[in-house]
């Protein structure tokens, strides 16, 4: 294929296109990943065509042989993609003109590659989305296992990266999970406006051709055909959704990186990542770097990027196709490989975390983490909450001198503060007390933990069945 006048639409042509110009407007070098949804939706087409008598049954079948034939050089790498034909629809067609003759110039009747793009995109993220979603549920359902195994292992909670209450590490683990069952709602809904069938809204006003569009969704498993076929052929606001999506999944597990990289570290040295998902240094022989949640927390800055490089090739498109729009596919391609492979290496990961129980236990029990539930007592004596925060800020300050956490001083070191305090202080100021008396739905109390990761379960579960 050397010609350099497409012949597709060559017709009004009267000089080659420049070879820098096919080049510079040319697709097929990454479009033709689209190729298997290209051939789905022209089967469909063609099927629908011979349904209405454009086409005979001859014809029709002779188009889907053809079809299913390059759909196999494909498969096996023997396929001559041309640049000179532009992109991955009119090397299909091509191809199949080739194998079948005339009958092959007649699949593109009542349609454009306006409304063929449309549709193979969306068929392509209908596609992404589905195995998307298999990873996220694995990781949901990891972490749920993870939390109710871990509803009783204390850790000390944090804002402001200092030291506050203790909580559980299954709580702290199920906080992961409800931001996930939250990206998995935005993902479902996403789909619900991709699964819309473009097909039939030709290259901007429609057809003269008897179309059927309602056998041609049904085929292509899309839920409608889309209303109207200047938007069709033009939106690609599904795409800047998924990517939306996309950056604040990517967010999500970017903070739970951030996590993992702090509590790998020597100086918090909670947990225990296991040495496949770690890497080695070139230099220092003793380092293990949790490369893994690093890699995922870098590579949200890219999915962001694809985001905005969406959202700016759209912004200033009058209506209905421009060529503008043949920008989408790298960022959307890219932006699902990068969250899928994320949701890979989180589900792998996460059930393989090792909390270092005895050291996350210590430093809840060091950094004064009982000390609300000191004055949480001293309120329950009859005190008022002002003074107790006065009392047990001053308890602290001596701590602080004398080295000591709350839990470690006799009953007359803390009575110099109030005399309130009694022997039963002691139930309050242990780190499993605190966390227990949290006893409410959405507390760290391991019990609700537990409830909590059976809630979460059931809601996954029912999400499978209706999905
Ligand atoms: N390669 C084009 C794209 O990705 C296909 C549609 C081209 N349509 C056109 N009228 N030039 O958007």
């Amino acid at each position: 294929m050397s010609q350099a006048t497409n012949q597709s639409w060559g017709g009004r042509f009267s000089e080659p296109t420049d070879a820098f110009v096919a080049r510079f407007t040319a697709s097929v070098n990454f479009d033709q990943r689209l190729a298997p949804q290209d051939i789905q939706g022209s089967i469909a087409h063609a099927t629908m065509l011979a349904r209405v008598g454009v086409l005979t049954d001859d014809e029709r079948d002779a188009i889907i042989n053809g079809l299913n034939e390059i759909q196999g050089e494909i498969e096996r790498g023997e396929f001559n993609w041309s640049v000179p034909l532009e992109d991955v629809h009119m090397n299909i067609e091509a191809r199949l003109t080739e194998k079948i003759g005339i009958t092959g110039k007649k699949l593109h009747t009542g349609r454009s590659r306006n409304d063929q793009v449309a549709t193979d995109i969306r068929l392509f993220m209908r596609d992404e989305i589905d195995v998307i979603e298999v990873e996220l549920k694995r990781l949901r359902e990891g972490m749920i296992e993870l939390a109710d195994r871990e509803a009783e292992t204390i850790m000390p909670g944090f804002t402001h990266l200092q030291t506050a209450q203790p909580v559980t590490f299954g709580h702290h683990i199920l906080a992961w999970q409800e931001m996930l069952a939250r990206d998995h709602e935005r993902l479902l809904d996403c789909r619900k406006r991709v699964n819309v069938m473009p097909l039939g809204a030709a290259a901007l006003a429609g057809t003269t051709y008897p179309i059927d569009r309602h056998v041609t969704a049904e085929l292509l498993g899309f839920d409608r055909p889309t209303e109207n076929s200047l938007d069709a052929v033009s939106d690609r606001d599904f795409a800047i959704e998924f990517t939306s999506f996309a950056s604040i999944l990517l967010m999500h597990l970017s903070r739970m990186s951030e996590e993992l990289v702090l509590w790998t570290s020597a100086q918090f040295n909670f947990i225990d990542l296991p040495d496949r998902f770690c890497t080695g240094s070139s230099i220092m022989p003793q380092k293990k770097n949790p490369d893994v949640p690093e890699l995922v927390r870098g590579k949200t800055g890219r999915v962001y990027g694809h985001l905005m490089s969406l959202l700016t090739l759209m912004k200033s498109q009058p209506l209905a196709y421009n060529k503008d729009n043949q920008e989408d596919k790298e960022p959307l391609f890219d932006a699902v490989d990068t969250v899928r492979d994320c949701l890979k290496a989180f589900a792998d990961m996460v059930p393989a975390i090792e909390p270092k129980k005895a050291s996350m236990y210590e430093a809840a029990r060091r950094g004064f983490s009982t000390a609300t539930d000191l004055a949480d007592y001293l309120v329950r004596k009859g005190v008022a909450f002002r003074d107790a925060h006065e009392i047990v800020g001053q308890s602290v300050a001596y701590g602080l001198k004398s080295e000591k956490d709350l839990s470690e001083m006799s009953l007359e070191e803390l009575q110099q503060f109030s005399a309130t305090i009694e022997q039963d202080v002691f139930e309050v100021l242990t780190l499993e007390g605190s966390v227990a008396a949290r006893n409410h739905i959405g507390g760290t109390a391991p019990n609700q933990v537990r409830a909590a990761a059976q809630r979460a379960r059931e809601a996954l579960s029912a999400l499978k069945a209706g999905a």
